[in-house]
């Protein structure tokens, strides 16, 4: 039985969610009838008294079941399967009992949904909780009654970042949003407090079926709402250059809603819906962010050998990114040792990891205890002795061999044979750095990003020499500091940062060709990715970028060949020259004023790269921008650079904010359609070079009929 049916010696019933076979309860068939069922018999209840909703599990609802909605086809299915499920919760609130929602935990989208059809909600005050409407993150709008009851409890403008961005809340913070009524502290209190509140209000409505009802802060046409609601569409379009129709969709349901009365906004509701969830970026995201997300952290690129823990790390340098290395590694239980050259450096270090820790006191998400017991867990030290006993070893000293071969050797004498020794290098091929130690099949790459903190992505790295149990140890040790792990083989710039470079170079190819910065800049956005290609350039610095240009030159030529061409070359070579090697510096494509007032594009640039006579059309520079991207992704999949659909896809949106509406780069092509993209791509090869040339494996999957479907 999903749901138990309970009713006191006084009528009070108590409904208890209780999914059979699952750790969280989840909106799927089962449920959906387990609720028509209870609601018939609620319906038939002679003297019922009133009603308690509450869950078994730890958590209440964890929200849809995403597999369900993604195998929906049409938009009606999609309508009568929402409209199916929600007029089961309208007739619970317009029983005419009283009914409370007990919210014993987390409560996200249709669970929040159940508990706003309640007439009141206590819930557990417990901090790790989560409450929230974030359906916006999967390209769909809550639609089980989610934006029709939030606007008329909270308001349009109240009720928008929960529904727009899908601000989550602890049910403390719900309480005060007006979400959640009361809380309790234990489940004992919260039946208790339900039940006294059922006593206290036997003939409960909710407040928008009583007549005369108001939307708080009015109606869409109140003269203070407005103006903000005529622009609220343009400030959407300036964020998601419309391509995020959910977010769009969810300001239209909540604003034509609340111009008419409940059950028709509720249709309304269904409506936009219906679209949303059998769209093509829906699907992209619940593909990306859900499925390809699950199949990664459930091991699919992980070798077949027993689970380990790590332990005890030992991090090698404790600058920009060891320091973020012995902080998520410390928040995540482990024992750390952050060793740098001398002590103040190794202090230095912990210091930036006290910090950051401090932060998170500040705004109320740390206890000072558990602050202390994590700052406890971090050694800093000059001495590689301390990195006795440590099972896993992380390097991030200067990108520099010789230093790497170094501190290698110097960690592994202090090691037991089976130890792990990961590299955080940026561009030297493990394989290599590998040859240094002594047992190089304990030698795997460990790619993070910055900030550490932030960057939820870690691409693992399979040397020539590198073991299963290697990686399946860095692999393992990445989930449980709570990030994503990808798995590549040794390359060239690996995966991530070979394919980002090619987004960044078709920005300065066309400022090459002398298209309008501004314009390049905008195509960056418009196409979906966080920031233009040249800010991105100033940022990265043109000076490390020249560097690893003239290393890869090099490295070809020893190796008998030429590194073809690229039209940004020049482009670089002139800023480097210049002296404008990116934000650093100072000075880049951008000008940064000293004063730390906002950046702006350098007046200079018309001067060295001379304008065109004619401008291309936008759509050309966001389609070469995407494209580019998309090709050298199947080019690394081709070269078995990486082997699996959503390491590729979720490597390029974790890795370096690929469009996440396009569900990554190889979804894009899927998006697109493989003939439509590969007769694309030859048409920009055609006008600008070979790097857009589709693959053959590209080619042979589109006669095929395939696309990229992630294992
Ligand atoms: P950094 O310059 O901030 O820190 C390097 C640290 O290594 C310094 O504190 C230095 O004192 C220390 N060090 C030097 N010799 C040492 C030795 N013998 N023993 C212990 N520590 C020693 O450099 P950053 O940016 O943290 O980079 C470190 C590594 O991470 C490099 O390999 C880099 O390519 C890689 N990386 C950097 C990324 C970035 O965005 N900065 C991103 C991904 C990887």
């Amino acid at each position: 039985m999903a749901i138990t049916y309970e009713s006191d010696g006084n009528n009070i019933v108590t409904l208890t969610l209780d999914l059979p076979g699952k750790s969280m309860n989840v909106i799927n068939e089962a449920l959906g009838e387990a609720v028509a069922g209870v609601v018939d018999q609620l319906e038939a209840h002679a003297d019922l008294k009133g009603v308690i909703v509450t869950s078994a599990k730890d958590s209440f609802v964890a929200g849809a079941d995403i597999d369900m909605l993604f195998k929906l086809k049409t938009p009606q299915e999609a309508f009568d399967s929402i409209e199916r499920f929600k007029s089961l919760l309208r007739r619970i609130e317009k029983l005419g009992k009283p009914v409370v929602a007990a919210v014993n935990g987390t409560a996200l989208g249709g669970g929040l949904e159940i508990a706003l059809a309640c007439h009141h909600r206590v819930a557990l005050n417990n901090p790790k909780a989560k409450l929230g409407l974030p359906e916006v993150k999967l390209g769909l709008l809550p639609a089980g009654g989610g934006v029709t009851r939030l606007v008329r409890l909270l308001g349009l403008q109240n009720a928008f970042p929960y529904l727009v961005e899908g601000k989550e809340m602890t049910p403390a913070e719900a309480k005060a949003a007006g979400i959640v009524d009361e809380l309790a502290d234990t489940r004992e209190e919260m039946m208790a407090k339900a039940v006294a509140w059922i006593e206290a209000n036997p003939k409960a409505v909710a407040p928008w079926d009583v007549k005369g009802f108001k939307i708080p802060g009015g109606a869409p046409t109140h003269p203070s709402l407005a103006p903000v609601l005529a622009i609220a569409p343009a400030m959407l379009r300036k964020k998601t250059y419309r391509n995020y129709p959910a977010a769009e969709a969810i300001i239209n349901t909540a604003v034509e809603g609340a111009m008419t009365d409940f059950d028709t906004a509720s249709r309304i509701e269904s409506r936009y819906f219906a679209g949303l969830a059998t769209g093509q970026v829906a699907k992209n995201m619940i593909s990306a962010f859900w499925t390809q997300l699950n199949s990664i952290k459930g091991g699919t690129s992980r070798p077949d050998v027993p689970k380990t823990e790590t332990k005890k790390v030992g991090v090698l340098g404790a600058g920009m990114m060891g320091h973020g290395i012995a902080y998520v590694s410390a928040m995540s239980g482990m024992e750390v040792v952050l060793k740098d050259v001398n002590q103040a450096a190794a202090d230095a270090g912990r210091a930036k990891c006290e910090a950051l820790l401090k932060k998170r006191v500040s705004r109320g998400k740390m206890a000072q205890d558990k602050m202390d017991e994590i700052l406890g867990r971090i050694t800093a030290t000059e001495s590689a002795e301390d990195l006795k006993g440590c099972d896993l070893i992380i390097e991030a000293v200067f990108e520099d061999r010789d230093l790497k071969a170094k501190v290698t050797a110097e960690a592994e004498a202090q090691l037991t044979e089976d130890a792990i020794f990961g590299s955080n290098t940026s561009t030297l091929p493990i394989t290599g750095l590998a040859a240094a130690s002594k047992r190089p099949a304990n030698f795997v790459g460990v790619h993070f990003f910055s900030p550490v903190d932030k960057m939820p992505l870690v691409e693992i790295i399979r040397g020539k020499e590198t073991s299963d149990t290697a990686l399946a140890k860095a692999f393992d040790y990445v989930l449980k500091i709570k990030k994503t792990p990808i798995v590549v083989n040794d390359s060239r710039g690996f995966y991530t940062s070979r394919v980002f470079s090619t987004y960044v170079q078709e920005g300065q190819a066309l400022l090459a060709e002398g298209q309008h910065p501004r314009a390049i800049e905008s195509a960056g956005l418009q196409a979906g990715m966080p920031v233009g290609p040249l800010a991105l350039s100033d940022e990265v610095s043109l000076g490390l970028m020249k560097h690893i240009h003239d290393q890869t030159k090099k490295d070809f030529e020893a190796e008998g060949k030429t590194l073809p061409e690229h039209p940004s070359w020049v482009v670089m070579d002139t800023m480097v020259n210049l002296g404008r090697k990116g934000k650093a510096a100072g000075a880049g494509f951008y000008e940064y004023p000293k004063d730390g007032s906002k950046k702006y594009l350098w007046s200079g640039l018309s001067q060295h790269f001379a304008p065109a006579a004619a401008h291309l059309p936008q759509q050309e520079l966001v389609d070469r921008m995407l494209y580019v991207q998309a090709i050298e992704t199947v080019r690394c999949m081709e070269e078995g650079v990486f082997t699996s659909v959503a390491d590729g896809n979720i490597g390029s949106i974790f890795g370096w904010g690929f469009a996440p509406y396009a569900g990554g780069t190889l979804q894009f092509i899927n998006h697109v359609g493989l003939d439509k993209f590969i007769a694309r791509a030859d048409e920009l090869a055609a006008k600008y070079g070979d790097r857009f040339q589709p693959p053959k494996m590209l080619r042979d999957m589109a006669a095929e009929g395939k696309n990229f479907v992630a294992a």
